[in-house]
């Protein structure tokens, strides 16, 4: 097992399942001390943290939603308490809530934009301060951001478009200190987020591998980011969507 990022201290948002546990799963693997937060999991995000300690792992789950700034701050605060530092920021935590254009509340819009976007934000603030030169910024953006593909995603698409430019953004207030952001757009992966199994029916003629993605395949994107080796990539959003945007 590869042990590149032995040493190094990670934060996950949204860990307890789906995209991001697979990310917390493969960073220990990696060697890296992880936390990761989760909103309302609690028992997902229990057996995260009993399976990587089991096998060895340095692992912390922490119960912070991401739509309340102050929650973001204090998970990056006990995370550094907990493992002395950080290195490696995943903003992955995000919703999906669809609904005809007419029946979209402010209400919703606003829950979007605060747990997708506004979140993000706070948390590589927060984040940045305790980062050394090396520190790795990563963002799960979509590829809605470039193609929308559906009625009904307007809000979503909306919020993944801010990921990317404020990943471009970041990365100009960042790089100075050598810390690089950057930002990975899953296409159709097979989570919760995704579960209807006649959408993934409809959604396999549209890929060019025919299939849907699987959270490992993201962990494995997530993970090169962080790696030393990716050191020269920043302001990157990188499309992992086995061809539905080719
Ligand atoms: N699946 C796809 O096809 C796809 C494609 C492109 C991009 N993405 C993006 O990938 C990321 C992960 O998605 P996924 O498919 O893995 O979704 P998922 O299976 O629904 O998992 C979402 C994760 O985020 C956490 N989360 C949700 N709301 C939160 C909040 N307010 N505060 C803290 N944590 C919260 C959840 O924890 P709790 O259960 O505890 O709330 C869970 O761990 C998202 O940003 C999503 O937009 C997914």
């Amino acid at each position: 097992m590869s042990q590149s990022l032995s040493g190094k201290i990670a934060l996950v948002t949204g860990g307890s399942r789906g995209i991001g546990a697979a990310i917390v799963r493969r960073l220990a693997a990696d060697g890296a001390a992880v936390a990761f937060t989760y909103s309302s999991s609690e028992a997902r995000a229990k057996a995260v943290v009993e399976e990587l300690e089991t096998a060895g792992g340095r692992v912390l789950s922490i119960h912070a939603d991401s739509a309340d700034a102050q929650a973001v701050r204090g998970a990056v605060s006990l995370t550094v308490n907990r493992f002395g530092g950080l290195d490696i920021l995943v903003s992955n935590a995000g919703i999906l809530i669809r609904n005809p254009l007419d029946d979209y509340s402010l209400e919703d819009f606003d829950r979007m934009f605060a747990v997708n976007v506004r979140a993000v934000f706070v948390g590589v603030q927060a984040a940045a301060r305790h980062m050394k030169e090396g520190g790795r910024v990563i963002t799960i953006g979509s590829v809605t951001a470039e193609r929308s593909g559906f009625p009904t995603s307007a809000v979503y698409s909306m919020t993944k478009g801010a990921i990317a430019s404020m990943t471009r953004g970041l990365a100009r207030d960042l790089g100075p200190r050598g810390i690089t952001v950057n930002n990975i757009q899953p296409g159709p992966t097979v989570t919760e987020m995704n579960p209807n199994e006649e959408d993934h029916e409809r959604l396999k003629p549209l890929m060019a591998l025919g299939r849907l993605g699987e959270d490992r395949e993201i962990a494995g994107l997530a993970a090169y980011l962080a790696s030393e080796e990716a050191g020269f990539v920043t302001g990157a959003s990188l499309t992992i969507d086995g061809g539905y945007l080719a």
